[in-house]
């Protein structure tokens, strides 16, 4: 492909040769990157009331340990302010490896086996496509050369689980970082919207981490609600959204 070919996105479901890209662009867009959930995460950790209490401890312990002329309140004063330095760092640490953990659980849950979760089965004569059987689906965004139609890669992927009836969750959704801001998310959860709306579905919830404001505002933007704010989900601070699929302007 040169540099002047135009690229154009379009939606697909998922087949069972799209595994890998899944895999990388979740990993990718978890943890990799400033901007990832990860980093904002760790980031939102330092201006939490713990990490405030840390500073606190910190800023008197190095006075102690300054003014102080007695050896054994100097020795309080270093001891205070490298525990401050120490718990604020734990809790970093902490967070880090707790969201790391979430996301290779994640990946180990429904991403290993898709078409069994997602309830998608192979036609006949073909195993690599899948179709959805009921309401629950998994689609990617492919990137095409717009002038020759040829694929040139996945970059993007949204899953419906419809197992939680009467509503659905949308789950799984992430554009490959050099992607983002091209409107693939708005044809991904197009797709998902006109599958809800095919199969009578009216509400589609979601969990996301509280850190992750970029894609709330994308959430937001298509009639997403925040239902339950700062409500723990797997060890990381979330939110829960809903969507009236009525109300969704794609
Ligand atoms: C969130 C994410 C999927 C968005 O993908 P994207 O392809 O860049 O999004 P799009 O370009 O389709 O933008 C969708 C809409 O949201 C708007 N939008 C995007 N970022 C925004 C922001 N920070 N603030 C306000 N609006 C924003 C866009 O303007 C666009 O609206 P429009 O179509 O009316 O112009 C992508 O950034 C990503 O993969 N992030 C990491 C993974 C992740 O966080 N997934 C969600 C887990 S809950």
């Amino acid at each position: 492909m040169t540099a002047s070919t135009a690229v154009s996105f379009r939606v697909r479901f998922y087949s069972n040769s799209d595994l890998e890209h899944v895999r990388q662009i979740l990993k990718e867009s978890k943890l990799r990157g400033v901007d990832s959930p990860l980093h904002q995460m760790m980031r939102a950790e330092f201006t939490k009331p713990r990490a405030f209490i840390a500073y606190f401890l910190s800023i008197v312990g190095l006075i102690f340990e300054r003014r102080c002329s007695t050896l054994w309140r100097r020795c309080v004063g270093a001891v205070l302010a490298s525990s401050g330095v120490l718990s604020a760092a734990f809790w970093v640490l902490k967070v880090r490896s707790d969201f790391i953990k979430f996301v290779h659980d994640g990946l180990a849950d429904d991403v290993s086996a898709i078409p069994q979760h997602y309830q998608m089965f192979s036609p006949e004569g073909d195993e690599n496509r899948l179709l959805p059987t009921g309401k629950n689906a998994f689609w990617v965004a492919e990137a095409y050369e717009t002038d020759s139609g040829k694929v040139t890669d996945i970059v993007g992927c949204i899953g419906l689980d419809a197992t939680t009836e009467p509503t659905a969750e949308l789950r799984r959704m992430a554009v490959a970082s050099k992607y983002r801001g091209r409107g693939v998310a708005r044809l991904l959860i197009q797709a998902l919207v006109q599958h809800a709306r095919l199969n009578a579905i009216e509400d589609v919830f979601l969990r996301m981490s509280a850190a992750n404001t970029n894609a709330l505002a994308v959430y937001q933007r298509f009639g997403w609600v925040i239902i339950e704010r700062n409500s723990r989900y797997k060890n990381v601070d979330g939110h829960k959204l809903n969507l009236t699929v009525s109300e969704c302007p794609l």
